[in-house]
């Protein structure tokens, strides 16, 4: 039961107005006060002025599509592996599976941060060398998807800068190395075919979720499909629409960051409907090292306001998270010749 009225007939959707922060806006204590709002609110925000050119996300996007055209066997070959690095096909994660049938009607591939088979960081979960369809299948691919992660992760912590203001830390406080000095960042590219979803039936282009990390930002087409619930014991839960802006990010604070603040600020949960179309999405999910201890931040409690949660390292956190959403490789095999 959801979005209906008293009387039982289906309410319409809304679409969420979401501050919108401009990275570019000189007035810093303005774009403070407006993330800072969000985030105590609903933990999302459209960001714009990001410094990634229109024509370069543009590119991205094609190079996304470039492989999710190519046929099953062929992205069969980059499944994912161990580390989370490579192809998921449609219903590999399971999102949400109270209200799931089945898993998401989705498929992706994650890229993380590169690091050498020889190199002994690439022991820890989450890290080590990506996984690449080969350069005669999709020319340029890897460049244009590197470049990106690239980028993408100087958002991020431009982003982290003006989040560490509006917790009333230093503002360099997400930059130090054992945080996004030496983070972990995946980006994840995804591709909706074009099912209805139906929540009825327990159908969903991704089920209801709250990301794991510290925050996520996700690039999307112009096809409308995510929705947020701000209230996640509401009932019946209230959902709406978030509409994409052409070359704006939609930021999300993850779960991580959340607990980090002592539930000062929101993880949200989200979902996408699929409305029968097509829809592309780039997600980019940023953390902080695998040993950085996420402990309640020192502006967010106090002796009327308690820490709610013990500390945690961050990749004992993130591989328990991965482990209760994905499926089990093993149920792969037998695509493997
Ligand atoms: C996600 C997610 C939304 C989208 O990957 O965590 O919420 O629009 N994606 O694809
Ligand atoms: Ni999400």
């Amino acid at each position: 039961m959801e979005n209906q009225s008293q009387n039982g007939a289906e309410a319409p959707v809304k679409v969420s107005t979401l501050n919108c922060i401009d990275l570019s806006n000189p007035d810093i204590h303005q774009s403070v006060s407006l993330l800072k709002q969000a985030c105590l609110d609903c933990g999302f925000f459209y960001l714009v002025n990001h410094g990634i050119s229109q024509e370069f996300m543009d590119e991205v996007f094609a190079q996304s599509k470039n492989f999710f055209h190519l046929p099953l066997n062929e992205k069969m070959k980059v499944l994912r592996n161990e580390k989370h690095r490579g192809y998921t096909p449609v219903l590999d994660e399971l999102l949400d599976p109270d209200n799931q049938v089945q898993g998401d009607y989705k498929e992706g591939y994650y890229i993380g941060v590169e690091v050498p088979e020889d190199d002994p960081e690439a022991e820890k979960p989450f890290y080590g060398p990506n996984v690449w369809p080969a350069d005669g299948v999709l020319p340029g691919w890897r460049q244009t998807m590197e470049k990106f992660h690239h980028e993408a992760l100087e958002v991020a912590k431009a982003v982290a800068r003006v989040i560490a203001l509006a917790l009333d830390l230093e503002v360099d406080f997400f930059d130090k190395p054992e945080m996004l000095g030496k983070p972990i960042a995946t980006l994840r590219l995804l591709h909706y075919e074009g099912q209805i979803s139906d929540p009825s039936k327990g159908i969903y282009g991704a089920g209801a979720h709250s990301d794991y990390g510290l925050i996520t930002l996700l690039a999307t087409d112009d096809v409308m499909g995510l929705q947020i619930c701000k209230d996640r014991d509401a009932k019946p839960q209230i959902w709406e629409y978030v509409s994409p802006i052409k070359g704006a990010f939609i930021v999300n604070l993850g779960d991580m960051l959340e607990r980090w603040s002592n539930c000062t600020f929101k993880s949200t949960l989200h979902r996408v409907l699929g409305n029968g179309q097509e829809r592309y999405s780039i997600a980019y999910f940023v953390e902080p090292s695998h040993d950085c201890l996420v402990e309640c931040l020192p502006t967010c409690y106090s002796e009327n306001n308690p820490p709610k949660f013990l500390p945690i390292r961050c990749s004992t956190y993130l591989s328990q998270r991965y482990k209760d959403t994905h499926a089990e490789l093993s149920i792969y095999n037998k695509h493997q010749t």
